[in-house]
């Protein structure tokens, strides 16, 4: 049957306290199913249940619903299924890191698979807020700083999610998230007020949304912050105008926990009533956590302040996913119909996808892959063996009991042909005391080499999580210090959260990978990595600044009317004594840590090397509204092979605003073996050229544009095209 008649013919049989349940979402009952909940489904009072994830207990719920009440609407049942569900990938940002869509992709339909097998037929994922913040603990669910690849990668995930057809029983509903501008939470604080002009709201934030709607996703959720005053759950401007009018987007929206309820709290409204009527008005379908829709809608009928018609345009958009789902005519779970959890199949993609996830930002003198040569080798840090720690955040259903850590696989891929000795070096990643530095520095000093596992545990990030201070927590920087006192080769791998700020122990180190939070199979994939079975190919998704104090700090910035320059910028301990107010120029830089970042965007080394050459343009002049063929040749010019991210930069050079300096339009990962050189080629279509200007349209503008290729957004391989106007 047609979906859409499906649903209106549902909508005109129900009651007005049937349509106010379909708009309700509570909390599960943790495997339980009290009286009091088997009497609202029932009376069919709610329509969706989050958190309960035992398949007896939702078979139950369902059977409640389906069976025992008067139209037999079944509920939805949503879980925060963020980087897997018992089998754990990479935290997002570590997924991000891994440029690699088809690998994201294919996470992401496990994570579907694991949880449907639980009966979660929807998840609060991908989460595709723009992380520019270190601060911000929840820069880990993100997929990176740039709109274009976290618009690629969460159409990725998207697609994992939702599989072939929603319909089919492992795939379950994604939800683009959290809508819109979060992660411009001011000072990375979480849940502060975001300022966001509409322009770079458009040109910024959103684009990943506008791709989450093209990729089909069922549902949307507001976030916590207000934007520019007017908090999302109650942000018509985002709900109605660009959601609805703009994207024709056809699912529904669900806000966030107790969003609604909240905008008392923000000093948008006095009351419960007045929180439902802003939250209706501005077009949030279901309320999370909060009752203020069950409360207050039938007043705010009566008053006409909302209008039946409004209600059943958010029953219908809810109606329409569950439909979608195919949850009229399958609504149960049978766990036999899937394979089994957390097998060698999802084990594998799991660490697959940490192995594409680690970035090598050093490697002097090729310490890495470590040589065979090594008699010993010093594991120290209290990230080398947490089964828990090394998982992230958002892992609810994460089994710690999974996973390998780096120590366990190091001894045993490694114990037979060289000593490994472990030491935590500190108590946590927070702990400020030495006491265990005596031991570490010892293991150090009678080893060849050492292997420092140091970073964030997961508490450290994830939401309301924020740090001020993005340095290694806790006294890891002088643990760090100390050690490479020895003399001692040192290899870190740092497992966090967040692009961290590390000037202070660069320098230290003789080899440096980060691998984010890697997920249940960090150890296999680090061994891999470390012992040069695969070459590192992760590419960092975020900046990494020297200093706290330089965030936000990120590749795609504006030009601003005084640009630094290596000859405009002066280093604070550089300056001369009584130096003169203009002595120094007026450039947009820190005096102590300059305009640039420690690592850019787009930045990871492997063990090979490639080199890029012979840009070429198929026109160096185009009209508005054509394509443009860019290629250039990549040689592995490296003794081994390897993968790279090939990556494709423009610069409008004048915009009816301004445009940043650099923006990613497109990205190819490729393998190549030792000498083996190949041609890479993209096209720029009209859209990849055009921006919001400042009357909010979207326009492609006649002018001089810069493009680039080359594995950073660093590259200097350029070449120059004019648009003319038609
Ligand atoms: C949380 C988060 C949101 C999550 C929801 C349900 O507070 O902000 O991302 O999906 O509540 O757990």
């Amino acid at each position: 049957m047609n979906v859409e008649k499906q649903i209106r013919d549902l909508l005109n049989q129900m009651t007005l306290d049937e349509k106010i349940g379909q708009l309700h979402l509570i909390n599960g009952a943790g495997g339980h199913i009290p009286d009091h909940l088997r009497h609202t489904i029932a009376e069919a009072r709610i329509g969706g249940i989050l958190n309960e994830v035992n398949v007896e207990t939702v078979n139950e719920l369902q059977r409640i619903a389906v069976e025992d009440s008067r139209l037999g609407i079944p509920l939805i049942i949503g879980r925060d299924v963020i980087h897997g569900f018992k089998t754990i990938f990479p935290i997002p940002l570590g997924q991000a890191a891994s440029w690699n869509p088809a690998i994201i992709k294919k996470g992401a339909r496990i994570a579907a698979v694991e949880a449907a097998a639980s009966g979660v037929n929807w998840t609060y994922a991908p989460m595709m807020d723009i992380g520019r913040d270190p601060r911000w603990g929840r820069v880990a669910e993100t997929l990176g700083e740039d709109p274009y690849l976290t618009s690629v990668l969460s159409t990725a995930m998207v697609h994992g999610f939702q599989g072939e057809d929603l319909k089919n029983h492992d795939s379950i509903a994604a939800c683009a998230k959290h809508f819109a501008g979060y992660g411009a939470s001011e000072s990375g604080r979480d849940y502060n007020t975001t300022n966001v002009p509409e322009n770079e709201l458009r040109n910024v934030h959103l684009p990943p949304f506008k791709a989450a709607v093209n990729a089909g996703v069922a549902t949307f959720m507001t976030s916590f912050s207000d934007i520019d005053g007017v908090p999302a759950s109650a942000n018509e401007l985002l709900l109605k105008q660009i959601l609805r009018k703009e994207w024709q987007f056809d699912g529904f929206v669900v806000s966030d926990w107790a969003s609604v309820r909240e905008l008392i709290v923000h000093g948008l409204t006095a009351n419960d009533k007045e929180s439902a009527f802003e939250a209706i008005s501005a077009g949030v379908d279901m309320e999370m956590a909060s009752d203020t829709y069950v409360r207050s809608l039938k007043e705010l009928l009566d008053e006409g302040a909302v209008t039946i018609a409004q209600i059943d345009n958010m029953v219908e958009n809810i109606l329409r996913i569950k439909a979608r789902l195919g949850l009229f005519e399958n609504p149960y779970t049978d766990p036999a119909a899937f394979p089994t959890i957390a097998n060698s199949f999802h084990l594998e993609a799991a660490k697959q996808a940490a192995v594409e996830s680690a970035v090598l930002l050093k490697n002097n003198n090729h310490l890495l892959p470590l040589s065979q040569d090594l008699n010993s080798l010093a594991v120290i840090g209290p990230m080398a063996d947490e089964p828990y720690e090394q998982l992230g955040t958002w892992i609810f259903d994460g089994d710690p009991g999974l996973s390998q850590t780096p120590l366990r696989s190091l001894r045993d891929t490694l114990g037979q042909s060289m000593e490994i000795g472990y030491a935590r070096g500190c108590k946590s990643t927070r702990s400020r005391g030495k006491e265990d530095f005596p031991e570490a520095l010892e293991l150090a000093r009678k080893s060849d080499a050492v292997l420092l596992i140091l970073g964030e545990e997961s508490i450290l990030s994830g939401e309301a999580h924020s740090r001020a201070d993005v340095r290694l927590p806790g006294n890891q920087e002088e643990l760090i210090a100390e050690i490479a006192a020895t003399g001692k080769p040192v290899i870190l791998v740092i497992i966090a959260g967040r692009a961290l700020a590390l000037q202070n122990i660069v320098d230290h180190v003789d080899a440096l990978l980060i691998a984010w939070h890697p997920g249940t199979m960090t150890g296999p994939a680090l061994t891999d990595l470390l012992t040069g079975k695969v070459s590192p190919s992760g590419k960092l998704p975020v900046t990494l600044p020297k200093l706290t104090g330089q965030v936000p700090i990120y590749y795609a910035h504006k030009k601003t009317g005084r640009p630094a320059s290596p000859e405009t910028f002066m280093h604070i301990d550089d300056i001369d004594q009584g130096a003169p107010q203009l002595s120094i120029g007026n450039t947009s830089f820190h005096l102590d840590a300059g305009y640039t970042p420690l690592f850019p965007f787009g930045y990871g080394l492997s063990y090979s090397k490639f080199h890029y050459e012979n840009i070429h343009l198929s026109a160096h002049e185009l009209t508005v509204g054509e394509s443009l063929t860019v290629t250039a040749q990549i040689t592995n010019i490296g003794g081994v092979p390897a993968d790279e991210v090939v990556q494709l930069y423009i610069r409008d050079l004048v915009g009816n605003v301004t445009r940043p300096v650099k923006e990613l339009k497109g990205f190819q990962k490729i393998h190549l073996h030792s000498q083996e050189c190949v041609t890479v080629e993209f096209q720029l279509t009209n859209e990849d050229l055009s921006f919001y200007n400042r009357n909010m349209k979207q326009v492609t503008e006649p002018g001089e544009f810069h493009v680039w290729i080359g594995g950073d957004s660093d590259t200097q391989l350029r070449a120059e095209f004019r648009l003319v106007s038609p």
